[in-house]
């Protein structure tokens, strides 16, 4: 098993996915293969291979990959990104590949296990409107969340995402970043996902937060999904308005522990996987 994407340094997948293969003694390891765009059908075309079970894809390889696979799950269809690629199926690799997304169920277990939240009537507000947003604007259509609006710097790609979500009862609105745009939603919301890279350490923004405490009701939950730093300052906003925070280092994990169950054909062990990414981030600084 392996992870591709380019550029690859900051990859933390082969530290916890490393740990959960060698915790349940299955004999493979997890790699780290960086791959250039041009480069990417070759690599794809090779873990058709007996003796590769499957491959965690991200940027920016998540949409070019699908032309390159047999099958592409429902929900990666409609998400329009694949982040696993899996040779044949639980284990039994048999040269057909599959292009699954775990993101959005691994975005709904890390906030119902370790938020201890259900979305299921929730009213929600999405930060940002890229890829990261698509996925977890389609797991809280999923959990069945009652009100949501998609808040971001260029509106109109609010606009298009709420369009493209928008099935049956399920219409999201959009938003601006805008302090008035923002005071309409954010007190009545009970979620609040940070997509943006806004607060990322090394992105164009660290010190920036999508909203402030004064329009956050207390209770609220935020959820960042940038997990470097652990504590953003969306996160620390949150704390202050007397919110509760989660960090997306969940979801990397979540993500990655359905993405090892999918190509092992095995239950992934959470809480080795946790410890491991815990250590892999401590020895990075
Ligand atoms: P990803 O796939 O990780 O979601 P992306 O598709 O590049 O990455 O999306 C980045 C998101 O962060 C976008 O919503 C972007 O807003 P725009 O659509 O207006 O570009 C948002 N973003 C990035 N930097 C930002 C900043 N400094 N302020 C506000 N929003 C920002």
């Amino acid at each position: 098993m392996g992870i591709i994407g380019y550029p690859l340094g900051h990859t933390l997948s082969p530290a916890f996915q490393g740990a959960a293969l060698k915790h349940l003694g299955i004999d493979a390891t997890f790699e780290s293969w960086p791959t250039a765009p041009d480069k990417l059908a070759e690599k794809v075309a090779s873990f058709r291979a007996t003796d590769v079970l499957g491959a965690c894809v991200t940027l920016p390889h998540k949409q070019a990959v699908m032309l390159m696979l047999d099958t592409v799950h429902e929900t990666a269809r409609e998400i329009g990104a694949v982040n696993w690629i899996v040779n044949g199926s639980k284990g039994k690799p048999d040269g057909k590949l599959t292009g699954h997304n775990t993101d959005a169920p691994g975005f709904l277990r890390s906030l119902k296990e370790e938020a201890k939240f259900d979305p299921k009537g929730a009213s929600a507000v999405v930060f940002g409107a890229g890829g990261a947003a698509r996925a977890v604007v389609f797991a809280l259509r999923m959990a069945g969340v009652a009100r949501l609006t998609i808040a971001n710097r260029t509106v109109e790609k609010a606009h298009e995402l709420a369009a493209s979500m928008s099935k049956g009862r399920f219409r999201p609105t959009a938003a601006g970043l805008s302090r008035d745009d923002l005071a309409d939603v954010v007190p009545y919301a009970n979620l609040m996902v940070n997509t943006t890279s806004m607060g990322m350490a090394g992105g164009p923004a660290p010190e920036e937060t999508p909203v402030t405490a004064d329009l956050i009701r207390a209770g609220t939950l935020g959820y960042d999904a940038v997990y470097a730093p652990l504590e953003t300052p969306f996160l620390r906003e949150v704390e202050r308005a007397g919110g509760r925070t989660a960090s997306g280092i969940t979801m990397l994990v979540y993500q990655g522990a359905e993405g090892f169950t999918l190509c092992t054909g095995q239950p992934a062990p959470v809480q080795v996987m946790m410890e491991a990414l815990m250590r892999a981030r401590a020895g990075r600084k």
